[in-house]
């Protein structure tokens, strides 16, 4: 199936898998990165930041705008997840991450999603967020008339089995649950690329050695950061090979027949003490054909890697 090039905005917290989700979006040809925009949670609003500007000044990408977004969620308190990205937000084994040759932009990442969704043709630019919501949130509540202009929402968030960082809920919608209800309950087409989806794209060995086997400086990147992501994942959620969650949501938008996916209801429980910012996915409902959320359910995890492998390749 042909489809035309499609613009997008990742909205990011770098983060190992951001940053190979940010590799996946700049190498693949049928891919037109619009800008990143920044989100605290794996780190601070500061360090992921930086870390924006490192992956694609390794990419040879300084060309694509970084914006800095929101400093905290909407309600809750500034959460990092130093266990799993390290002190840096992007800990990395065995490669020398250079000085960013890029800068940030002046213009705030909330006002500027704004404007480029006013900006473009309606329909054609699909929001990536794979961090907390609390940009695109902000974005919706700034200039609700985005919700039209938007092709679709295609977030790394949530879970509809066990989360990862409460029993019941996932890393980005437990960081800022109520900005997740608020992007899930608009009326605009969202996929949730959730941990029943991410945890089945594991970096296995196999998978390091193809990257090593590149003998690029993106490669080798990516081998660092898999290394390190191995270790951490392994000492804090007994993963052998850790799940790269985030490049799931850009492998849905180059080919949404790599992920698959089910229309259902969804929406995000705030008040529980023990559930607050799990994602409740009502598979009771018989005739979802009105539904505007949909889960992704399968991957296909030889195509996953091959298309991610290829879009590294490609960076050189
Ligand atoms: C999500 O949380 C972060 O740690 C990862 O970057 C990913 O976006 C997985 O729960
Ligand atoms: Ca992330």
């Amino acid at each position: 199936m042909w489809l035309p090039v499609r613009k997008i905005i990742i909205d990011c917290d770098p983060g190992h898998d951001d940053a190979v989700a940010i590799l996946l979006a700049l190498g693949n040809p049928d891919i037109e990165l619009l800008g990143l925009t920044t989100i605290g949670g794996n780190h601070t609003i500061d360090k992921v930041t930086h870390n924006a500007l490192q992956v694609l000044t390794i990419a040879g990408a300084t060309n694509v705008p970084v914006y800095r977004g929101a400093t905290r969620p909407l309600i809750n308190e500034v959460v990092t997840a130093e266990d799993i990205h390290g002190d840096t937000g992007m800990e990395i084994h065995g490669y020398d991450l250079p000085e960013p040759e890029v800068g940030v932009e002046d213009e705030h990442a909330v006002r500027w999603i704004v404007d480029t969704l006013m900006r473009e043709e309606p329909g054609t630019v699909t929001l990536v967020p794979t961090g907390p919501l609390t940009n695109i949130a902000l974005a919706v509540r700034m200039e609700p008339r985005i919700v039209s202009r938007v092709r679709e929402v295609v977030l790394m968030g949530g879970a509809y089995g066990t989360g990862n960082w409460t029993a019941s809920a996932e890393f980005n919608t437990w960081v800022d649950p109520e900005a997740a209800a608020i992007v899930f309950g608009e009326d605009w087409p969202v996929v949730m690329v959730g941990l029943d989806l991410t945890h089945q794209a594991l970096a296995t060995p196999e998978v390091e050695s193809r990257f090593a086997a590149l003998g690029t400086s993106a490669g080798d990147f990516c081998v660092g950061l898999i290394d390190a992501f191995r270790r951490n994942y392994k000492d804090a959620q007994g993963f052998d090979n850790p799940p790269v969650h985030d490049p799931c949501a850009v492998a849905y938008v180059i080919d949404p027949s790599v992920v698959e996916t089910v229309a259902v209801p969804l929406s995000v429980e705030l008040t529980g003490a023990l559930t607050r910012g799990r994602t409740v996915a009502d598979f009771r409902v018989l005739d979802p054909s009105d539904c505007n959320t949909s889960v992704a359910t399968r991957l296909d995890v030889e195509r996953f890697w091959d298309l991610v492998i290829d879009a590294v390749q490609r960076l050189g």
